[in-house]
């Protein structure tokens, strides 16, 4: 049975009556970047797994279309859990009308070269905030014994991964566990250097291990994976999004308003939990959850992305948003993706003071994440931002899900009515966003 909240279709449009303080108490959902990694890591064995905790989003349902579509069997237990296994899988290849849907089918590589030897899967897609490219998953896959080559769209993979050394030119928290998913089930020893550091990269791990892989993060930004030759079903609770955490934070305190997370980890948020002190947030770590609340003015901070343990790039908009609302001049510098700064555009149309601008780098290859030559003029890498300046309600269209979000917020934030059309990518990585903020006291509906 398919059980789903998700509710919104491409006219979706959320209406917001914003200037109230938020309060009260939320519940994290299952983390949207780790729930669908988890799906396909548990196609790797025959015997059924059972994941819990996953968050009732378009990007979840997306994956599971895929599973089916290549013959998986599976199943939901309740609207947050599912019951599968590989045990089905009678294609090697993703239907071309996957194509460009979400960044999911690269991940479906590992265990389809696990039981046919190879794979093919069409272009990706994803928010568009940069290029994205693929090529260190890729290079990866080479030099780990898979030949890849490309035929019109598609990517194809032929050979099991055979084993060996693979340092990545840059870290990747996608291609850490594309390698890891597809390493786990192998003849030969992996070792993995340069990985990412990333905590639902952690949940992959556990849910591996506990299906009997043999992983191990050692020091050093390096995994090694002794490669296994079969693996069994488990239960499995996926984490809980740390983004989410990060907006309804936001969201308490550029509300001046109160909100206890329920569930937020202070492991995985100690880049945004330092930067909100630095602001002036007030912070109380009680047990199950973490307090956010609205102290007295809070000040500009500077700010730069960069991958786990740092600042994370999906808070950036979000933290934007509320240093719009902090006295003096706040920076924020994103290394991670070339282009993720259009949803600045929007919020100076609700009254921000903005500026773009490329600060000086001197070692750009170190500093940025993104391969340099697909940086084109025109990117912007950094905005200044003065505040405070007070927010009039807008009529904005969602670029993509991050964006979506913000919008969301400055709304909630702004004096006035908003409109944010296109509000169905918000869906693609929150659960009942809208409905949870209404519990918060939001005058918020869709429609
Ligand atoms: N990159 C390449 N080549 C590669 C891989 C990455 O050039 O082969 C570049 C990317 O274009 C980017 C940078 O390296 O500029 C970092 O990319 P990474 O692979 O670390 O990111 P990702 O796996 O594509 C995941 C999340 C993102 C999150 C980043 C950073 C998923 C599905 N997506 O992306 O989430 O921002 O890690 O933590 O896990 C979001 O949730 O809104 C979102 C974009």
């Amino acid at each position: 049975m398919l059980y789903s909240n998700v509710s919104m279709t491409a006219s979706s449009i959320i209406y917001v009556s914003g200037n109230k303080k938020l309060s009260g108490e939320v519940t994290l959902s299952g983390a949207k970047n780790s729930g669908f990694k988890l799906l396909i890591a548990a196609l790797l064995s025959d015997e059924e797994s059972t994941i819990s905790n996953l968050s009732d989003i378009t990007d979840l349902h997306s994956t599971i279309e895929i599973i089916q579509a290549l013959g998986g069997k599976i199943e939901f237990v309740d609207k947050h859990t599912v019951r599968l296994s590989g045990a089905g899988l009678k294609t090697w290849a993703i239907p071309e009308k996957f194509e460009g849907l979400s960044r999911a089918a690269i991940y479906f590589v590992g265990p389809l070269l696990a039981k046919f030897g190879r794979a093919a899967i069409p272009m990706l897609g994803g928010c568009n905030i940069g290029k994205r490219p693929v090529d260190r998953h890729l290079e990866g896959f080479q030099t780990l014994g898979t030949k890849v080559t490309h035929k019109g769209n598609e990517i194809l993979f032929s050979g099991k991964i055979k084993g060996g050394t693979f340092c990545f030119p840059k870290p990747t928290h996608g291609g850490t566990d594309t390698l890891l998913i597809a390493s786990a089930l192998s003849q030969g020893e992996t070792i993995l250097e340069n990985v990412g550091l990333e905590p639902e990269i952690d949940d992959l791990i556990n849910l591996l291990n506990l299906m009997g892989a043999k992983i191990t993060r050692t020091l050093n930004r390096m995994i090694v994976i002794q490669g296994v030759k079969e693996l069994h079903g488990t239960k499995f609770c996926c984490m809980s999004d740390r983004n989410e955490a990060v907006t309804f934070a936001v969201a308490a305190l550029a509300t001046k308003g109160d909100i206890f997370i329920k569930d937020a980890n202070e492991q995985v948020l100690k880049a945004f939990l330092k930067k909100v002190e630095e602001a002036g947030g007030g912070i109380a770590k009680v047990d199950g959850g973490i307090r956010f609340f609205y102290k007295g003015p809070l000040r500009a901070t500077r700010v730069v992305t960069k991958p786990h343990p740092g600042f994370m790039t999906d808070w950036q908009a979000l933290w934007a948003t509320l240093m719009t609302q902090a006295e003096g001049k706040s920076v924020i510098h994103e290394t991670v993706f070339e282009n993720r700064f259009k949803y600045a555009f929007t919020l100076k149309d609700l009254g921000a003071d903005i500026t773009f601008f490329n600060p000086k780098v001197s070692k750009k290859e170190k500093v940025y994440s993104f391969n340099i030559e697909d940086d084109i003029p025109g990117n912007n890498h950094a905005i200044k931002i003065k505040g405070p300046t007070p927010l009039q309600g807008i009529h904005a269209k969602v670029p993509d899900l991050r964006s979506g979000a913000t919008f969301l917020l400055a709304s909630l934030a702004a004096r006035g009515e908003s409109v944010i059309e296109n509000a169905v990518i918000i869906e693609r990585g929150y659960e009942n966003l809208v409905e949870k903020f209404q519990k918060l006291g939001a005058s918020i509906k869709t429609r």
